[in-house]
This record gives C-alpha cells, sequence and structure tokens, in this order.
C-alpha cells in the first residue's frame, strides 16, 4: 500500500500539471502531499467582497419562514430563499422527542411498506448532559493507519455490541438499538413537540453536524464502555486524502465484526471512492476530482455560514428545508458508495433508515464530523459559527453508556475538545486544491451556442445536460451567488446534478477546472408526501476570477444531471449580490 500511495502523490501531481498550464503567479504554502513537485495551486481563499459596497440587503421577506403558511400546510415559502434569517422569524429550537409518542417506523412510500420498528425504549428519567471534565484528549485515529491493537480492541467493542441484540433487546446500548437511533430522527419517527403533523428530521438542515457529533458521542461512550476502556475512540474514515479514498481495510475482513455483506460488492477496496460522482473512470482522474470537490464544498462554493452549515430548522417549520454543501458533497457520496444497489433501498448506507446498521457508517460520519472541525480553523471570510437560538437551543435525547437517557443541547457540542476528543492530523491535499486559472478567457458569443435563455424554460425538469444564459448583476468580476430555487425532488429517489460555469468542452467527468461551481445531492428519504423542495447557493467570486470573466454581463450556466434528471425540477436559477456571509 505505501508504495501505490506515494506513486500517487508524484501522479496525480504531474497527471494535473500535464492538463493545466500552471498559474501565472505561485503564492503557494503546498501541502506535504505536494511537496516533492511544482505546485500547481495557488493557496489563496481569501476573496474578493470588495464591490463598491454594493449589495443590497434582501427584503426581511425573503429570509423568513412564514410559519402560519406552514401550519396551513400551504409549504409556505420554505422553499423560498432561507438565506437569510432574519432575527425576527426566530420561533423557537426543535425540542427533544417524546420517546413515548414515538410511532412505529412509517411507509417510505405508500404501498411499499418497510418493515421496521426503530423507536427506542422509553424512559420518564431524564437528564441534562453535563459537559465531562476532559483530563487527557481522546484522539480518533485514520482508520487507514490503525495498529493492531486498537483494531484488536474496536473489534471486541463491536462485537460486544452486537452480542446484547441477543442478550436484552432492549438494552438501549445494542447495535440494533444504536442503529434504530438513526432511523427514529430520519424516517419519520419522531414527530415534534408541539406539532404533531410534523416530523422530526435531523439532516437537510442546520441541524445535521451537532445531531451526528451527539450521536457519534455517545455511541463511541457506549463502545468504550463495553471493553471497559473509557479512553477509546471511533477511528475516522479519511476519505479526504488520497490514501484514504476507498473502503477502509478493516471493514472489509469477513471474519471480522466490522464486516457487513449489504454494501456493494463493486465498491469494496480497491475500488476508489468518487466524491463528486463525476464517474471518472481512472483512478488518478477520480482522486483529483475527490481533491477538486473538496475544495468546492468547503471554501470556493461557500459564502456563508448556513450555506455549510445547512438552512434553517425550527419548531413548527417543515422538515429538510436544505443541505449545506458538506452534507450534500462528499457526506452523501460516501453513502451512496457503500450501500448496496441490489437492495430495494440501497440498504444499509444508502439510505437513512438502514445506514446504522453498517459499523462503516460511523467511521464516515467521524470524517464529516472531523470536515466540520477542519472547517471552523479555515481562514475564509465566511463567518464559523452560527449565532442563532434556534440553533443553539435545539436538543435531542440519546441513551448513555449507563443507558440513562440524556438531553443534549446543539451549544454544548460546537468544540469538540470540550467533548474530549480530537482527530488524528493527517494531510489535507484539498486545502490547496484551487484550480487552475483558465489560460484563455472563454467568449461568451463562442459558449452560448446550444444554451438557452432562463425566461420560459423554468421549470425545469433535468432529463438531459441543459445550458442557461444568466445575466449577472453586475459586470466582471462581481461578489455574486449563484441561486438554484425551488428544487422539486422525489425524495425516494438518489439525486445529484452538479453545475458549471462557462464551460466549453463539456468534459464531465472532470471536476478539476475552474468552471466548476458546486453541485446538488439528496440521499432517499422519508418525507410524508415524498416530496422535498430547497434551495442552494453556490459562490461565484473565485471562480470569476479563475474563468476570468472579464466584463461580461452573463454567464452560462451548464446543469448536468449525474443521477435521477428526470425525478428532479428546478423551479429557477438567478445570480444575485452575495448576501451577508454571517447566516
Ligand atoms: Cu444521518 Cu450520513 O446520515
Amino acid at each position: 500500500m505505501a508504495s501505490l500511495q506515494s506513486s500517487y502523490t508524484a501522479a496525480v501531481t504531474n497527471y494535473r500539471r500535464h492538463r493545466h498550464r500552471p498559474p501565472p503567479s505561485l503564492s503557494s504554502k503546498p501541502s506535504h502531499f505536494l511537496t516533492q513537485t511544482t505546485p500547481t495551486h495557488r493557496f489563496h481563499v481569501s476573496c474578493n467582497n470588495n464591490n463598491g459596497g454594493a449589495n443590497p440587503k434582501p427584503s426581511p421577506e425573503s429570509g423568513r419562514v412564514d410559519r402560519r403558511n406552514m401550519l396551513i400546510g400551504l409549504g409556505g415559502l420554505y422553499g423560498a430563499a432561507n438565506l437569510i434569517p432574519d432575527p425576527k422569524a426566530l420561533a423557537d429550537p426543535i425540542q427533544a422527542p417524546e420517546f413515548k409518542s414515538c410511532s412505529e417506523a412509517r411507509d417510505v412510500q405508500s404501498g411499499d411498506v418497510l418493515d421496521v420498528n426503530c423507536c427506542p425504549p422509553p424512559s420518564e428519567n431524564i437528564v441534562d448532559f453535563k459537559l465531562p471534565p476532559v483530563h487527557r484528549m481522546r484522539v480518533r485515529p485514520a482508520a487507514h493507519k490503525v495498529t493492531k491493537e486498537y483494531l484488536a480492541k474496536f473489534e471486541e467493542a463491536i462485537r460486544r455490541m452486537k452480542a446484547l441484540d441477543k442478550d436484552d433487546p432492549t438494552d438501549p446500548r445494542g447495535f440494533m438499538q444504536q442503529a434504530n437511533i438513526h432511523c427514529a430522527y430520519c424516517n419519520g419517527a419522531h414527530d415534534q413537540v408541539g406539532f404533531k403533523d410534523l416530523d422530526i428530521q435531523v439532516h437537510n438542515s442546520w441541524l445535521f453536524f451537532p445531531f451526528h457529533r451527539w450521536y457519534l458521542y455517545f455511541y463511541e461512550k457506549i463502545l468504550g464502555k463495553l471493553i471497559d476502556d473509557p479512553t477509546f475512540v471511533l477511528p475516522f474514515w479519511n476519505w479526504d486524502n488520497p490514501k484514504g479514498m476507498q473502503m477502509p481495510r478493516i471493514f472489509d475482513n469477513p471474519r471480522s465484526p466490522l464486516f457487513n455483506t449489504n454494501r456493494n460488492q463493486d465498491n469494496r477496496p480497491p475500488a476508489m471512492i468518487d466524491l463528486g460522482f463525476s464517474g471518472a473512470t481512472e483512478d488518478l482522474q477520480k482522486v483529483v476530482n475527490n481533491l477538486s470537490s473538496m475544495y468546492s464544498e468547503m471554501i470556493r462554493s461557500v459564502n456563508s455560514t448556513i450555506d455549510f452549515m445547512g438552512q434553517p430548522y425550527r419548531a413548527g417549520n417543515s422538515p429538510s428545508p436544505g443541505m449545506g454543501s458538506s452534507e450534500r458533497g462528499s457526506h452523501i457520496a460516501a453513502h451512496v458508495f457503500v450501500g448496496n444497489p441490489k437492495n430495494r433501498y440501497m440498504e444499509d448506507m444508502g439510505n437513512f433508515y438502514s445506514a446504522g446498521r453498517d459499523t462503516l457508517f460511523y467511521s464516515h460520519h467521524a470524517n464529516v464530523d472531523r470536515m466540520w472541525s477542519i472547517w471552523k480553523t479555515l481562514k475564509t471570510d465566511v463567518p464559523k459559527d452560527l449565532t442563532d437560538p434556534d440553533y443553539l437551543n435545539a436538543s435531542f435525547l440519546f441513551y448513555d453508556e449507563n443507558k440513562q437517557l440524556v438531553r443534549v443541547k446543539v451549544r454544548d457540542c460546537l468544540d469538540h475538545r470540550r467533548l474530549g476528543y480530537e482527530f488524528e492530523p493527517v494531510d489535507t491535499p484539498w486545502l490547496n486544491y484551487r484550480p487552475a486559472k483558465k489560460a484563455a478567457r472563454a467568449k461568451i458569443k463562442d459558449i452560448s451556442s446550444g444554451a438557452q435563455k432562463a425566461d420560459g424554460l423554468f421549470p425545469l425538469t433535468l432529463k438531459k445536460v441543459t445550458r442557461v444564459l444568466v445575466p449577472k448583476t453586475a459586470k466582471g468580476k462581481a461578489d455574486e451567488v449563484l441561486v438554484l430555487e425551488n428544487i422539486e425532488t422525489d425524495t425516494t429517489k438518489f439525486i445529484k446534478f452538479d453545475v458549471f460555469v462557462n464551460d466549453e468542452d463539456d468534459k464531465t467527468e472532470e471536476l478539476d477546472k475552474a468552471e466548476y461551481a458546486g453541485t446538488f445531492a439528496q440521499v432517499p428519504h422519508k418525507t410524508k408526501d415524498k416530496k422535498g423542495k430547497s434551495n442552494i447557493t453556490l459562490r461565484l467570486t473565485e471562480l470569476y476570477e479563475d474563468i476570468d470573466v472579464d466584463d461580461d454581463d452573463t454567464i452560462v450556466v451548464t446543469l448536468i444531471p449525474r443521477s435521477n434528471g428526470d425525478d428532479v425540477t428546478i423551479g429557477g436559477i438567478k445570480i444575485i449580490p452575495s448576501p451577508p456571509r454571517s447566516g
């Protein structure tokens, strides 16, 4: 493995160098990953947000969730640009569910019965979480680097957790009980307190990172307790690093309790993950695409805190207002990579109700958690913390390692170190992966053939690759974002499409280029009416510099369906001045 990996290091760099002219000025801080060869990337994450101060504030209405509309079931404005939370729109935080009113997991769609009961055992005895004293930091290791001793412990802990299922199926620490936590918080088993007709859904919103951080925290504590080792930590699947871009081999040993047969057999190691669903066939192209899509979802396409974290979701809101860039990017890609396409719902990892039955799920999410922690350290101009009280005070319930039911709040998990763990340091080569500047500017008149005017084209069902002319708000390199509005999906399907700007060659399997603007994706999940509606916002500031928009007042947006384009309809497309970064 070692030699394969170091040859990647050189090969990936070379591969890119041959395909792109290096940019004229290199102010490079190469990571270890790129050190042996000439770096082709400028390290540059600051952005030009100086647009003459001309960014008008969107009207309060555009950021407001009209609760009355939602409550009377009209769907309200919830698809309509929750871009900026309006302080006046504060409702209440999503409250921890009442376990006693948990209902059996309902059908994913009518006539299509899922025979799953994922309700947790009820308990009247609830305590509020208190931050533990941290004596020594526990360090979560990268799964591809763990020692034999560590692996033996991890396997023993999982073995015991699985044994609990047989010994006492009502023990909330058992393997299936733990898996069902995910199902219940996501497949409509828990209602919002006070809103019997609204589910709690921990995906597709700003609850995504905090919920999963808490979920893993208790899972890890339970595993530690089962082997009597309070220092135990989960390993993370390091899919953002070329060395970790396959299923970690410790999960692929049929004799190990970490093994799971419900996985895509074609994607067992050494198959390389394709985080951007680019469809690339060569491993090297997959690696550069992976690093490019990481760079995009962590830095380039992110205009505001909400863009990264996910849309506001408060008591009384319909579930699933919209995912952040990381949730819909690498996070979903790994679910779909591992889930078995031969199973009806891509069980286990390809569907929320079953994802927690795969031991790999928790290591996948340990890396998602790590991405959140890394994002918070980036020196970009986007504020790293949400301060909205409806976010900070949202709460969940989990059973701890002593079977005690504990109420936790989002505010207590914002700094993972205060929970007593951190991550083994490994390289993050995507940090340097700003694409090379385009050598020559594409002239709008040359690339607009086949492009259609946006007027009259929307709502657009994405049956095929579609090129749209979109007017800018200002000429040239303005500080702007692209908004795709009212994206309506069939929530029972896996959906994915990509967005490119002023792309000439339509080589859609290459994401490592300046024209790649970002992505939309959805994992199948349960909603009452099988319909999801959301918006995405993609920042264009850096992209404009790299493709050199010069004084153009229009761009050509290419929409590329990757999966189930027939089941997604885009309501509208527009460019607006960058909304404020916070919120
Ligand atoms: Cu809760 Cu990755 O899903």
